[in-house]
C-alpha cells in the first residue's frame, strides 16, 4: 500500500513537472523576424539579391537570433559566436545535420554528413586517420606532381580558374581516396562524377530526360567502377593507408554501399570548396600586388633553399610558409566559402530566451561572424596581416566547429600551399575578372564562376638552363 502511494506521488510529480516545463516552453516567444509569404517565405528575396546583403540586413534589423522561412522551411538564423558554439558543439545533440532530399539521394544516404551517434563517430575516425597531418605528410610529393601538371596544362592559355582548380582538387581528392589505383579508371570516374554533380541541386523527378534521372544513372555507373576497385583491392589483400583502405578495414565492417556513399561524399566535400578558395586567392593576389610580392618572396626563399634532387617540396616546407598561410586564412574569412550550414532541432529547444520548435532548421551564419567589425575590424578589407594575431575564440569558422567540422581542412590547406608555391615561383598571371556566382553545391558555396586567368611562365624559370643559387651558396 505504502509502495503504491509513493509510486503514485512520484508519477504525479513527474507529470506536473512535464506539464509545467512544456507550458513554459510554449510560453516562450519565437525569435524576432519575418516569415514572408505563405509557403515560399523569403526564398525569393534570398535568391534575388546578394545573399550577404540578405543575411546582413536581417541581422541589422532583428539582431543575432532571428526567424525566417526559406527553401520551404521555417528557420532560425544565428550569428553570435557563442550561439553558434552552442548549436555546433555544446548542445550539438539537439541539432542534427540536415540536407535537401535530392542531395541525400545523390550523395547516398550512408554518407557521413547525414548522421549522428555511433555510425557517424565510426566514419569520422576512419576519415580523420587518413586526413590528419601524420598521414598526409606522406603524399606531399604526389600532390606536387599533380600541381605541376595542372599549371603546365594552363600555360599560355586563358583558363576558367574555377573550372581548372576544380580539376586539380578532384585529382588530389582521388589521390587521397585510393592512391594510384584510381589512375586506371580516372577518366571514367571523372565523366560519371561530372554528370552526377550537375544533379545535386536538381528537382528529384525521376523521369526520362530529367537531370535527376541522368545524375542517378551516372551515380550507378560510378558505384560499378568503385565496386571494381574494391574487388581488386580485396584480391590484393594489401594494407592501404588511403581512404578506401581505411573504409575497408575488416573489423570496422562497412558494407560496399556505405563505402561508395562515403567516397562520393568526400569527393563532393573536397572539390568545389578547395577550388573556390584557390580561385578567390588568385583574384585577391592579383588585386593586391604588395601581398603577392610578399608571398612570392616567401616562396622563392623556399625554392632557393633547395638543391638538385631535393628540389621537391616537403611537409616541413609547407609548415614554413607563414605569409602564404595568412593569405589562405584571410581568403577563407573574407570569401566565407560556406556562408552557413544547416541543422534541425530534434526537439523543442529553449535558446537564449526564445523557443526553437522541433523540426525547425537552424542556420549558423559563418559569413556574418567573419564580416562583423567587432570580430574583424574593417571586415571588407583584404588584409592577411590581421592573422598575425589569433582571432577571438569562435569567430573564425571556415571549417565549421564540433563533431561535424571539416576533417579535410589540413589536406585543403596543403594542396593550396603546394599549388601557390609553383604558381608564384614559376609563373606570373593576368586575370580577367567576372561576376561572382553563387552556387549551392553546399548551401550557398561562393565561387567566382566566371573568373579567368592566363598563366604566363616566367622566362627565367622555364629556361632549362636557368640556375638558381641555393642557401648553401652552391650553384645547383
Ligand atoms: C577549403 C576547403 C574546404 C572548406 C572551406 C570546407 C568546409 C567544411 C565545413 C564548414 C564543414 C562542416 C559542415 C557542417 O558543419 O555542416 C565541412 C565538413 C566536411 N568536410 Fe570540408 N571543407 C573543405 C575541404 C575539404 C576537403 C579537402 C575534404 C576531404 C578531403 C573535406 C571533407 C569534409 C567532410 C567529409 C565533411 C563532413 C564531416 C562530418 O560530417 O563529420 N573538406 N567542410
Amino acid at each position: 500500500m505504502e509502495f503504491a502511494t509513493v509510486f503514485c506521488l512520484i508519477l504525479s510529480l513527474h507529470c506536473l513537472l512535464k506539464f509545467l516545463t512544456s507550458g513554459s516552453r510554449r510560453r516562450l516567444p519565437l525569435p524576432p523576424g519575418s516569415m514572408g509569404w505563405p509557403y515560399i517565405g523569403e526564398t525569393f528575396q534570398l535568391y534575388s539579391q546578394n545573399p550577404n546583403e540578405f543575411f546582413a540586413s536581417k541581422v541589422r534589423k532583428y539582431g543575432s537570433i532571428l526567424k525566417t522561412h526559406i527553401l520551404g522551411c521555417p528557420c532560425v538564423m544565428i550569428s553570435s559566436p557563442e550561439a553558434v558554439k552552442h548549436v555546433l558543439v555544446t548542445r550539438a545533440h539537439l541539432f542534427k545535420p540536415t540536407y535537401p532530399e535530392s542531395k541525400e539521394r545523390m550523395l547516398g544516404k550512408q554518407a557521413i554528413f547525414f548522421h549522428q551517434g555511433d555510425y557517424h563517430a565510426k566514419l569520422r575516425r576512419m576519415v580523420l586517420r587518413v586526413f590528419m597531418p601524420e598521414s598526409i605528410k606522406n603524399i606531399v610529393s604526389d600532390i606536387e606532381s599533380i600541381a605541376v601538371g595542372s599549371l603546365e596544362s594552363w600555360e599560355g592559355q586563358q583558363v576558367n580558374t574555377f573550372q581548372e582548380t576544380k580539376t586539380y582538387a578532384f585529382n588530389v581528392a582521388l589521390l587521397s581516396i585510393w592512391g594510384k589505383d584510381g589512375v586506371l579508371y580516372k577518366e571514367e570516374l571523372k565523366s560519371c562524377y561530372y554528370i552526377l554533380e550537375k544533379g545535386y541541386n536538381s528537382m528529384p523527378i525521376n523521369l526520362p530526360g530529367t537531370l535527376f534521372r541522368k545524375s542517378m544513372k551516372a551515380r550507378k555507373e560510378l558505384a560499378q567502377i568503385l565496386a571494381k576497385i574494391l574487388s581488386i583491392r580485396r584480391d590484393m589483400k594489401d594494407n592501404h593507408t588511403d581512404l578506401l583502405g581505411s573504409l575497408m578495414r575488416d573489423k570496422e565492417g562497412l558494407t560496399d554501399e556505405q563505402i561508395v556513399d562515403n567516397v562520393i561524399g568526400v569527393i563532393f566535400a573536397a572539390r568545389d570548396t578547395t577550388a573556390s578558395v584557390l580561385t578567390w586567392i588568385v583574384k585577391y593576389l592579383a588585386e593586391n600586388p604588395n601581398v603577392l610580392q610578399l608571398v612570392t618572396e616567401e616562396q622563392e626563399a623556399i625554392r632557393r633553399g633547395k638543391c638538385g634532387e631535393e628540389k621537391v617540396l616537403t611537409w616541413a616546407d609547407t609548415k614554413n610558409m607563414p605569409i602564404t598561410s595568412r593569405v589562405i586564412q584571410e581568403t577563407l574569412r573574407i570569401a566565407s566559402i560556406l556562408s552557413f550550414t544547416f541543422r534541425e532541432a530534434v526537439e523543442d529547444v529553449e535558446f537564449e530566451g526564445y523557443l526553437i520548435p522541433k523540426g525547425w532548421k537552424v542556420l549558423p551564419l559563418f559569413r556574418n561572424i567573419h564580416h562583423n567589425p567587432d570580430n574583424f575590424p574593417a571586415p571588407e578589407k583584404f588584409d592577411p596581416s590581421r592573422f598575425e594575431v589569433s582571432p577571438k575564440p569562435n569567430t573564425f569558422l571556415p571549417f565549421g566547429n564540433g563533431t561535424h567540422s571539416c576533417p579535410g581542412n589540413e589536406l585543403a590547406k596543403l594542396e593550396i600551399l603546394v599549388l601557390l608555391h609553383h604558381m608564384t615561383t614559376k609563373y606570373r598571371w593576368v586575370v580577367y575578372g567576372g561576376p561572382t556566382q553563387w552556387n549551392s553545391v553546399w548551401p550557398l558555396c561562393s565561387s567566382p564562376e566566371w573568373f579567368a586567368h592566363q598563366a604566363l611562365p616566367q622566362i627565367e624559370d622555364t629556361n632549362p638552363r636557368h640556375r638558381s643559387v641555393c642557401n648553401a651558396n652552391c650553384i645547383c
